[in-house]
């Protein structure tokens, strides 16, 4: 089963070079899973018991299970589905002398940029096409090596392994092709996304790491892909509410999978986690369950919230970059996120709530702080917090290289991270103050 579970997360980045693409994946896992489609234009209509999802930009989505009975409280985990990358500008081509066609990017997101380097590099997004129903969306892929950012020749910088400083103007756009290549870019892009050129109305296009991800080591100890920080998040979460919909049903919350978009950019945009849209869909809920504002209050301070974004994996050559044991390590169990200055969400309350769901799922937890005198990122939970007033853990699976276009992980903790979060779909957890009661977790 482990090994499965690790092709399909392999199968899902594959298939996902862009946040479109992983929302438009994970929208057609829950629908074989009778997850029912909604719009954000129109009215719900929500049953007792029922499935949905709604996107929002359609690189963000919440799909959530309705349970059977009256609504107590609401179980979430929150992951983003963007990475570091570059944006292809709107006028995309750029001539070299003459010879050559290079694409003009702008970075999206903190990317170690060495790493995408000497690479074949593709191209995948969103088009709006003038079609005869109106502008319509289409996403699209290229699907085939593309373009390379290529590397100076050491005899040009001999410095090169002494450290660099890139100029991302110059230094970063990717070669495209020769001088005959000119023109081409718009034309491969509407041919990709079935259009025709002049009916591509404008464009959100991004370059991708084309290698597809691969399991390695001793006893495939390790899965190697590019965007696996938030995406292993993104599907360990979608995963465990398909699985864990009809348990869900059966309990007193209503079970939550949230996919924010930017969070690798502040997270400000209207897909990201400071906008409202969790709390607008948690609205809507709460007017077709009839909850007053006492019952919504009530329900929100007894929730949890799973902040669900990889975490930082002891380095094997730099140790000393890790607390000496508050350290995390690949294939040792789901991490729990510490931080005294709430960077992280995580308390003693819902720390307990988490473990306390692991525990009777049989599932390693291990807890990272950052070394006292290293500042580290932050992420979803404390974001959303300032929009809905829920309370939250920060977890994520440990990883070695993140923000690379070629991260590292466990493979053995993509089944730990689906189990724990099946448990923790159904399990009634209750949270008051300083008193906490979890029951159920078979899904
Ligand atoms: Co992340």
């Amino acid at each position: 089963m482990a090994d499965q579970r690790v092709q399909a997360l392999l199968d899902f980045l594959k298939a996902s070079p862009t946040a479109f693409h992983a929302v438009f994946e994970a929208e057609r896992t829950l629908a074989a899973a009778g997850f029912e489609h909604l719009t954000e234009g129109e009215r719900w209509a929500l049953q007792p018991g029922g499935r949905y999802c709604v996107s929002r930009n359609g690189s963000a989505l919440i799909a959530f299970v309705m349970p059977g009975k009256a609504i107590r409280g609401f179980q979430l985990i929150a992951s983003h589905t963007d990475s570091p990358t570059f944006k292809i500008k709107e006028n995309a081509e750029v001539s070299v002398r003459g010879h050559y066609v290079q694409l003009d990017t702008e970075g999206y997101g903190g990317g170690i940029y060495a790493s995408w380097f000497d690479r074949p590099l593709s191209v995948a997004g969103r088009v709006l096409a003038r079609t005869a129903e109106g502008l319509r969306t289409r996403l699209l892929c290229l699907d085939r090596d593309c373009c390379v950012i290529p590397n100076v020749a050491i005899h040009m910088n001999r410095e090169v392994n002494k450290g660099y400083a890139y100029q991302a103007q110059i230094d970063l756009p990717p070669l495209w092709g020769t001088g005959e290549a000119a023109g081409s870019f718009r034309r491969m892009i509407a041919e990709a996304a079935g259009v025709e050129e002049k009916d591509i109305a404008a464009s959100d296009l991004y370059l991708y790491n084309r290698t597809p991800g691969t399991v390695w080591g001793v006893e495939d100890a390790f899965v190697s892909a590019g965007r696996l920080d938030d995406l292993e998040c993104v599907f360990t979460s979608v995963a465990a509410l398909a699985e864990a919909a009809e348990a869900s049903a059966q309990t007193g919350h209503v079970s939550v999978c949230a996919l924010f978009d930017n969070e690798e950019v502040g997270s400000t945009s209207r897909q990201g986690a400071r906008s409202t849209l969790l709390r607008d869909v948690l609205l809507r809920i709460r007017e077709a369950a009839g909850l007053d504002e006492q019952d919504w209050q009530a329900a929100l301070s007894t929730s949890l919230m799973l902040s669900a974004d990889n975490a930082h994996a002891v380095h094997p050559n730099h140790p000393e970059y890790a607390d000496p044991v508050n350290c995390v390590w690949m294939n040792e169990g789901v991490v729990i996120k510490h931080n005294a200055n709430q960077k992280y969400t995580t308390d003693a309350l819902s720390a307990a709530a988490f473990r306390e769901v692991c525990r009777q799922a049989g599932v390693q937890t291990q807890d990272f702080f950052n070394r006292s005198d290293m500042p580290g990122g932050s992420t979803l939970g404390n974001l959303s917090s300032a929009q809905l007033s829920v309370p939250a853990v920060d977890i994520g699976l440990a990883q070695l290289a993140m923000h690379s276009a070629w991260e590292t992980a466990g493979a053995r903790d993509v089944d730990s991270m689906i189990r724990a979060m099946r448990a923790f779909y159904a399990a009634d957890i209750h949270i008051g103050d300083g008193l906490l009661t979890v029951t159920g977790g078979q899904a």
